[in-house]
């Protein structure tokens, strides 16, 4: 794909509908797949990661069909059969380590591969809490990397206590607990959208007063129908284009606002941006509300501690935002950002210093010398979509404008993202 160039110009307006939450779409397929009969999805989100989900579980046998407005997922009558090939992840880590704890304790043999970015991110955290269970999971470097290979067994029930907190690893313990029964515990609490979902389709699950979580062995679960909320991670790229481009106003309907990860309001409200929470409701398990967000002069914040791990996946676009804003901005206690799709806390750094804006790289984040970022930058986004969109944001407002390389990337996550950019800078 050519370089994409992301120049400056005038204000974001309009409504923009954004695509369905990509944690919600993974959730949807792989629990209803689990399910006693048919469900249907609305609202699901089509990109690359949520298909590799999607692909996975057609493999054994799972039938996803697209209707349009929505998706029906029938799992086959006698439950999941072994893949029929190996299973292609691509650059979903949250495919991956759900699958895995999935595979884990059903029937048969599975081998999970992907992209060159996921085969490098660590599989340790998700496979040595499996093994506890009785699991047989080998791949590569200890079973820390990709390609892992899963012989399913009959697991036993065990207490994690995590040192990391992670949604995926949570999860992926639930999936191989639901016969077995499992209690799970983290640091801090991270994004419920699995225990909601558990919840909803009659599984018993409880948290205790020490904080663990409590799955009761023999869950049956009951197939649920799903309204996707659009995505609060791809929402907040036009939130913070729109807070720092002059004269923005704009307004994303129906956005997913779940508190366990909605840290990127609270961190953006720090910082002084002019974002309102319209019309908040209940859309099956999750809270959503209607964001409009109007342009405003930014200052540096503390984005540290638990707010840092509600607004994780959104800290790139959050640093651009930073080095609009004046004063300084502080991320801390986001070590984890090194091991998503890129190392994110780098390529930040790297991106911010293209722009002529003074950065201070640290080992569980950076600080941030906000200003007027300028460029021309370049920036290649080689397996990070978030890395690509939270510089095309910086393009669309610093006064040299960014190009990205392999700005393609966006497809895992919001495979709209650049025909969106384009729409509301017309004013459609
Ligand atoms: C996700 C969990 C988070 C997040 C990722 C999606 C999920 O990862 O960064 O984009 O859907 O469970 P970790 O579990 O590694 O924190």
């Amino acid at each position: 794909m050519k370089p994409v160039r992301v120049e400056p110009a005038g204000p974001i307006r309009g409504t923009l509908h954004l695509p369905g939450d990509k944690s919600v779409s993974h959730r949807s397929l792989i629990l209803n797949a689990l399910a006693g009969g048919p469900a249907r999805v609305e609202g699901l989100l089509r990109s690359g990661d949520v298909h590799a989900t999607a692909g996975a579980l057609r493999a054994c046998g799972v039938s996803i069909r697209d209707e349009g407005a929505a998706v029906l997922v029938t799992p086959p009558p006698g439950g999941l059969a072994e893949p029929s090939d190996v299973v292609d992840c691509g650059n979903s880590g949250t495919s991956m380590r759900l699958l895995t704890g999935m595979f884990a304790a059903r029937s048969g043999h599975a081998v999970l591969t992907g992209d060159a970015s996921l085969r490098q991110r660590p599989m340790g955290r998700v496979v040595r809490p499996l093994k506890q269970m009785g699991a047989q999971i080998d791949g590569r470097a200890g079973a820390d990397r990709a390609p892992l290979s899963i012989r399913g067994a009959e697991l036993t029930r065990a207490q994690h206590d995590l040192t990391v907190s992670s949604a995926q690893v949570k999860s992926a313990l639930l999936l191989a607990g639901l016969r077995s029964g499992v209690s799970v515990r983290e640091p801090r609490q991270s994004r419920d959208h699995t225990e909601r979902m558990l919840r909803s389709m009659g599984a018993s699950l409880r948290e205790d007063s020490e904080g663990w979580l409590v799955l009761s062995p023999g869950a049956q679960l009951e197939p649920l129908d799903v309204v996707v909320p659009r995505d609060l991670s791809s929402a907040a790229f036009w939130l913070v284009a729109g807070s720092i481009i002059p004269g923005s106003d704009l307004l994303l309907p129906g956005v997913g606002i779940n508190p366990s990860r909605a840290g990127v309001l609270d961190a953006l409200a720090a910082m002084g941006a002019d974002i309102q929470v319209l019309d908040r409701r209940e859309q099956g398990a999750e809270p959503v509300a209607d964001l409009r967000v109007r342009h405003a002069q930014l200052v540096g914040a503390q984005i540290r501690g638990e707010l840092a791990l509600r607004c994780l996946d959104e800290l790139p676009v959050l640093a651009v935002a930073a080095a609009f804003a004046v004063g300084e901005t502080v991320i801390a206690d986001a070590a984890e950002l090194r091991v998503k799709e890129s190392d994110r806390i780098s390529r930040v750094v790297e991106g911010l210093r293209e722009l002529e804006v003074s950065v201070e790289e640290q080992p569980d984040g950076m600080n941030i010398e906000g200003g007027r970022p300028r460029g021309p930058a370049h920036v290649d986004a080689e397996g990070d979509h978030r890395l690509a969109m939270a510089f095309a944001v910086a393009g669309a407002a610093a006064s040299g404008g960014v190009s990205l390389t392999n700005a393609d990337s966006v497809e895992s996550s919001y495979p709209t993202f650049f025909e969106d950019l384009r729409r509301i800078r017309g004013g459609e």
